[in-house]
């Protein structure tokens, strides 16, 4: 049986939490070493249910402190590294880059610095399955017309906000430290996730936040791009398939075959919601839809090839997009305290009482 320790960065966010979870499923016998920032994003409420597992150790820590990281790798010696941790969110990008740069490439290359050093230290059997695991995103590879075939590993960086250029920076530093020490890296381009746990600051949780709380829904120009959507449960075992049979050195995509505008997207929550809860006047959720300036650069359309993922690692998701949509709409509306106390910053005391020995 495996007995995998992985370092995993990020691991109280939205993905981070939920790969976390679903790792102690996929691999009883592993140990998950989490460090995280706690910035806006980060939240252990998302890793209550494994609170007092100790299969999970929590530590509170941002992954620009070396000294830390190299404290972490000498303690927990992890096998497999998982690097969640960055700025995620393309609207906090344009208006403020330079903490995307922090963490997204300088944060990113100290880990992945450590991560070389220890491996050199490693004796012949762990060193073959030592695992540093880059997730980016689809948005390095830019923007695409409707008709253009779906994009592959190998098509250009095309970059066009602050943070899908601090990503794409990340990638390169993932390549070249294959390319240069055959450090074990596997870059992974995931496409949009949705699902529990996600920052209402995202689509489709400010769509039902704001859509609960009788509040403008803000759609971005005409509404018309669109993008591909993955169950966030999907993803992370996309991500375990890849870290089991994935090459070092290469990349893959994981995504889903579910394409959808944004206003289509949005319209079809609301028409959900209206049967699931009485907006408090009994109007129909739709009518909070409100078109608002577009996001400069916006890009209009992100759709992936998963063939690689396909058939080299042999994954595909299961199930249908409507169900999964309806899942995640009854998460939210079963853990409304979740989402209040995301927007309210209440859970930043909850961690004061629930962690205090390791924070
Ligand atoms: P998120 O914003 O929900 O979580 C990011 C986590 O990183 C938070 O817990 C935060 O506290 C932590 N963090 C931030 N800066 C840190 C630092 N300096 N040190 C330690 N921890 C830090 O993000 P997410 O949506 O879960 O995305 C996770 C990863 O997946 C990111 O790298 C993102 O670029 C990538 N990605 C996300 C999506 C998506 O649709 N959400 C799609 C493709 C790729
Ligand atoms: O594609 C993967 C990326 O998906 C990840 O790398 C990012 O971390 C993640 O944030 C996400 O980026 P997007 O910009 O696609 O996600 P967001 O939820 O911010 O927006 C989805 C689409 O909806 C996008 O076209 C912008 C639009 N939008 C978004 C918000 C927040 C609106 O029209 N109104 C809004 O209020």
């Amino acid at each position: 049986m495996k007995r995998n320790t992985y370092l995993v960065a990020g691991g109280a966010g939205f993905i981070g939490s939920n790969f976390i979870l679903n790792s102690l499923i996929h691999e009883e016998g592993c140990t998950v070493i989490n460090i995280d920032k706690l910035t806006y994003a980060g939240n252990l409420e998302n890793l209550q249910s494994i609170k007092d597992d100790p299969r999970h150790i929590f530590i509170h820590g941002d992954i620009c402190n070396i000294a830390l990281v190299e404290e972490l790798f000498e303690t927990y010696n992890p096998s497999i590294i998982v690097n969640f941790a960055a700025e995620t969110h393309v609207d906090r990008s344009i208006h403020e880059p330079l903490p995307f740069v922090k963490t997204n490439v300088s944060g990113m290359c100290n880990l992945m610095q450590v991560a070389l050093e220890h491996w050199n230290k490693l004796p012949g059997k762990s060193k073959d399955t030592y695992r540093f695991i880059n997730i980016s995103t689809d948005e390095v590879y830019g923007s695409l017309d409707s008709g253009e075939a779906p994009l592959c590993e190998g098509s250009v960086y095309r970059p066009n906000s602050p943070y899908a250029a601090s990503k794409a920076a990340a990638d390169q530093f993932a390549r070249a430290y294959y390319q240069t020490y055959q450090m074990p890296t596997i870059t992974i381009h995931a496409s949009n996730n949705f699902g529990p746990h996600q920052f209402p600051e995202k689509l489709i949780p400010l769509t039902i936040y704001n859509a609960l709380h009788g509040k403008n829904i803000p759609i971005y120009g005409d509404g018309n791009q669109s993008r591909n959507w993955i169950y966030v449960t999907d993803c992370c075992e996309a991500i375990h398939a890849v870290i089991d049979k994935g090459k070092i050195g290469e990349s893959y995509n994981i995504g889903d075959t579910n394409e959808i505008t944004n206003i289509a997207l949005v319209k079809k929550i609301c028409e959900h919601l209206d049967t699931l809860c009485q907006h408090s006047d009994h109007r129909p959720h739709g009518d909070l839809i409100t078109h608002v300036n577009d996001r400069p650069g916006h890009d209009r359309r992100y759709a992936l090839n998963t063939e690689k993922l396909n058939h080299k690692i042999g994954w595909k998701p299961k199930g249908s997009f409507d169900d999964k949509l309806l899942k995640t709409i009854q998460w939210y509306l079963d853990n409304e305290k979740w989402l209040e106390h995301v927007i309210s910053g209440e859970y930043h005391d909850w961690i004061e009482k629930q962690y205090r020995d390791e924070v």
